[in-house]
């Protein structure tokens, strides 16, 4: 069916060298109109979906700050059901709805302490998590449209599986460098270059250039 998958955005900041954060973890690189743009965007979303480092090391709160909307449910991939309970995810997860996501390999006293927490826990795949799997659960939960925020290793398994409808970067004035600083795409990558995505949009906001790109 047509429906079984929701559409998927991807969204970062990146530096002029295509780094979302720095080798210490550092990555507010987006200005506050940038900022801004970026929460209009998830307030016009029904999930914001993160890996759990990126919950580990930026502790994000996943809601709708600077514009007037609603919190999108926030998503976040866990395997092994990790997550700290001191996270800002964890302490918020009675008042924003949270769900994480994991694999079978998850212990099941981490599930049950964090779903006591106020997570909703989905089990989804056998020793890792099957994207294409928990896109169609999340589907038939109303789940229609999905920003994907990161951080390198989520959105290399995203592209990887082909699972990404449009992307949407700003390219920001900064220089990070290093191989040790997370890319915009972490994971092997693709061998060839083959796999394009179409530009509908160039804006420029001071220093900045947001780019959006469709398959
Ligand atoms: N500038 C920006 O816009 C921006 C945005 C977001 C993040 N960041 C930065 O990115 C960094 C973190 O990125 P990261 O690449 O290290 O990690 P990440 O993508 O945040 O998290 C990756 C982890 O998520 C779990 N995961 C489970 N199933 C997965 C699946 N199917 N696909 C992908 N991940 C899955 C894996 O852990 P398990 O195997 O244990 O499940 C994996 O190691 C941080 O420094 C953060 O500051 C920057």
């Amino acid at each position: 069916m047509e429906n079984s998958k929701p559409y998927v955005i991807l969204s970062a900041a990146i530096s002029i060298d295509g780094k979302i954060a720095t080798r210490t973890g550092k990555s507010k690189l987006s200005s506050k109109k940038d900022l801004t743009r970026v929460h209009r965007l998830r307030s016009g979303v029904d999930a914001i979906m993160v890996g759990k480092n990126t919950v580990s090391v930026d502790n994000p709160s996943l809601t709708v700050k600077y514009v007037k909307g609603k919190n999108p449910v926030r998503i976040i991939l866990d395997s092994k059901a990790t997550i700290s309970t001191n996270s800002k995810i964890v302490k918020t997860a009675r008042t924003t709805p949270t769900m994480l996501i994991v694999s079978e390999t998850a212990p099941t006293r981490r599930v049950s302490l964090l779903t006591k927490k106020g997570l909703e826990v989905i089990k989804c795949g056998k020793a890792r998590i099957e994207l294409r799997k928990l896109l169609s659960i999340l589907s038939k939960r109303g789940i229609k449209k999905i920003l994907v925020e990161g951080g390198g290793i989520t959105n290399w398994h995203f592209l990887k599986e082909k699972l990404v409808n449009e992307i949407i970067v700003t390219v920001t004035p900064y220089m990070i460098g290093g191989k040790d600083a997370v890319s915009l795409v972490e994971g092997n990558g693709f061998d060839n270059i083959s796999y394009s995505f179409k530009l509908k949009q160039v804006k420029r906001i001071g220093d900045e250039i947001v780019l959006r790109y469709v398959f």
